[in-house]
């Protein structure tokens, strides 16, 4: 067989691949996210704001949490009704283990039931490996909250998780499928959540505890603290905190397995794994804050 007829055979069964796994995750999917209780971190501020206005529009039962309590307080206000009983304030640092263990707690207290352990808090970075006087510190901290804490929510939801065969939504960057400067800690928190979810989704399918797990990849999205750090030159790229939390939503009610966002996204997480080195270089372009010198260094090699 020629070339072409290989590459059309090819392109034919990943289209009928492509149509059963929807079908398959059409069936698997909720209903609808109606009187579901759903635990949602890192609220205060950012997408996860967008993430408790929409569930709560869908008719969950929301449970959000951060540490700052007081603007937890104002996103709770400003929903219809100032959340019609239907929504929870948790202070939680997720670094802290009893504070995650609380939340679990008082998620159940408050609704008798969890649906759904939405992962969104993160605790970011902008510093270069060189600039710091004991990188290690740093990276300890942003494992505490962004891997840790994670982990910690995982252990105290995963039981009643799996009484209502539940899901767990992990949200991740970009960065964690493609590196890149001034993140160097962050991005292999969030390589290690994508990792992790990956096998526990395993042992949970063969263990048929029946929860979901899916993995939200994002690229830049338009928050308070990440237009803060990105560089010029890529903001233009960002998604809207609403678009992205519509998109996440999306991904947990139809139980996908993993989602990247946005269409640069995708190109980025699909060519990563054929061409790393051009990747590299297209990133490390993009963030560059010089790049003429980014450009040379790339063409020249100095
Ligand atoms: N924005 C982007 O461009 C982008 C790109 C890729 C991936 N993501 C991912 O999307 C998610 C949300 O990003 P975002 O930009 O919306 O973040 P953000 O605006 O910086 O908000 C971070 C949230 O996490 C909470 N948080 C931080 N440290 C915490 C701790 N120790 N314990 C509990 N909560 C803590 C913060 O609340 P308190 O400070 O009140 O605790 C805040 O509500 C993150 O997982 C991030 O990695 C974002």
């Amino acid at each position: 067989m020629g070339f072409s007829l290989w590459l059309l055979a090819l392109l034919g069964v990943s289209v009928v691949a492509s149509f059963i796994r929807r079908r398959v995750k059409y069936q698997k999917g909720l209903k609808n996210l109606k009187d579901k209780v759903v635990v949602i971190t890192g609220c205060s501020e950012g997408i996860g704001v967008s993430l408790v206005q929409q569930y709560f529009a869908q008719g969950a039962k929301v449970v959000m949490a951060a540490r700052r309590e007081n603007l937890l307080q104002t996103v709770k206000d400003g929903l219809p009704g100032s959340g019609q009983g239907r929504v929870l304030a948790v202070r939680c640092d997720q670094a802290v283990e009893t504070d995650c263990k609380n939340l679990i707690d008082a998620a159940i207290a408050q609704f008798g039931r969890i649906d759904a352990l939405v992962l969104n808090a993160c605790r970011s970075m902008n510093d270069r490996w060189v600039e710091l006087p004991d990188p290690p510190v740093l990276c300890k901290q942003v494992f505490d909250v962004n891997f840790y804490g994670a982990l910690y929510l995982t252990k105290y939801a995963l039981p009643h998780l799996t009484q209502s065969k539940g899901s767990i939504v992990s949200i991740v960057s970009l960065a964690g499928k493609q590196a890149t400067i001034r993140v160097s800690f962050y991005a292999a928190s969030k390589a290690a959540l994508i990792s992790f979810y990956d096998a526990l989704r395993l042992e949970l399918n063969e263990a048929t505890a029946g929860v979901s797990i899916t993995t939200c990849v994002l690229p830049l999205v338009a928050t308070r603290t990440a237009l803060e750090v990105a560089n010029p030159r890529i903001r233009w790229s960002a998604m809207t905190p609403e678009g992205a939390a519509r998109e996440i939503q999306r991904a947990h009610v139809t139980r996908s397995r993993e989602v990247v966002l946005s269409a640069t996204g995708k190109v980025i997480a699909t060519l990563r794994p054929f061409c790393p080195a051009l990747m590299e270089t297209v990133f490390g372009l993009a963030m560059c804050d010089d790049l003429a010198v980014g450009i040379r260094k790339a063409l020249l090699g100095h």
